[in-house]
């Protein structure tokens, strides 16, 4: 446990006077407890019970203003009902931003001409593998960058693959990836390239944690990328257009406030989210939904926070706004 969390929760052991905890929820706490196996320290139990607690007043208080029609998302308890704000980005959302973005290319950029379906599915058409959870482990830049792959590799072979988050993690440290500490998506690609290859999830398997040892062997190569194509920065338009034409693409989100991190269904749209990304998705479709009388545009992203959370491990988030989230300001996929 990182020494920031001992002494937050050994403070609030040590003054005990300042805890006061809501005797109504015990039930609730205990069912959430045993639903998510949480077991704690006795010292512990009761900083955990008050960040739970406080995490559950703000769900309920947000699905209140929803139901009053100010919100076109919901929100739920899940099983990271026990993390700060701070503790939940420092272990979650390990996305670095390419610094060279801008001026690399290939670029994939927005074409006038081009006709669009008006929505769109990948998942519908087998290029989406099962939502995945890569646990307490800042990765998400792996798993982003592997869900790419399966497409790509989908796309050549008409196979679905679970490719390995693993191998990314473990053996991408040259490229400038930091494991479970965070990484870049266009790096993870770059690795398979230069390496000529990734295993498959069966063949190198996912553990939670960095391993000192790269296990790749080309005799369990699954896929390959030859390069990477980067999506026009900043556009929406350009972003509908490479998800449309190539398969699954790549993303970075601003996922540092507390209603993404509790998002449970709807179109989520938050003045506070903003365009500082640090946590990588996968984009597998897009398309319009009837909110309140009025048409709303949305994207449908998959994360790896299991299914647990959001709508069955996916977030549908506002489409064609203001470049919501930054969804469009880091995007990229690989190419073969
Ligand atoms: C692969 O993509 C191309 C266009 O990019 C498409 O024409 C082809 O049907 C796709 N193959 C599969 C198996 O989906
Ligand atoms: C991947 O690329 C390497 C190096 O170019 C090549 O030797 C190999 O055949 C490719 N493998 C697959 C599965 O496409």
């Amino acid at each position: 446990m990182p020494s920031v969390l001992v002494a937050a929760w050994l403070v609030s052991f040590l003054s005990p006077g300042s805890v006061a905890l809501d005797l109504a929820l015990e039930g609730a706490w205990k069912g959430w407890k045993e639903q998510h196996t949480k077991v704690y320290l006795e010292e512990e139990e009761v900083f955990r019970r008050e960040v739970w607690e406080k995490n559950l007043r703000r769900i309920e208080q947000h699905n209140w203003e929803a139901s009053q029609g100010k919100h076109s998302y919901w929100l739920g308890m899940n099983h990271f009902g026990d993390l700060t704000d701070e503790e939940f980005n420092q272990l979650l959302n390990g996305f670095r931003p390419d610094p060279d973005l801008i001026n690399q290319r290939p670029v994939f950029q927005e074409s006038p001409l081009l006709y669009l379906p008006e929505s769109l599915d990948w998942r519908a058409k087998g290029y989406v593998t099962p939502v995945k959870n890569q646990g307490h482990c800042g990765a998400c830049w792996a798993f982003s960058a592997t869900g790419a792959l399966e497409g790509l590799l989908f796309n050549q072979t008409g196979t679905l693959v679970p490719l390995s988050e693993q191998n990314l993690i473990d053996c991408s440290w040259k490229v400038g990836n930091h494991g479970c500490h965070g990484g870049y998506i266009t790096q993870a690609f770059e690795y398979v390239r230069e390496n000529g290859g990734i295993a498959s999830e069966h063949d190198y398997p996912y553990v939670e944690q960095e391993e000192s040892r790269c296990r790749y062997d080309p005799r369990i190569r699954a896929a390959n990328c030859s390069s990477l194509v980067r999506v026009q920065a900043g556009s929406e338009g350009a972003l509908a257009q490479a998800v449309a034409t190539v398969g699954p693409v790549s993303v970075a989100v601003d996922a540092r406030s507390f209603f993404f991190h509790f998002y449970h269904s709807g179109i989520f749209a938050s003045s506070w989210c903003g365009q500082q990304v640090n946590h990588a998705m996968l984009l597998v479709g897009y398309g319009t939904a009837q909110e309140g009388g009025k048409p709303i545009d949305y994207w449908i992203l998959k994360n790896s926070w299991s299914e647990k959370w959001g709508e069955e491990g996916y977030m549908r988030l506002v489409r064609g706004l203001d470049n919501h989230c930054g969804v469009a300001s880091q995007a990229s996929y690989p190419v073969m």
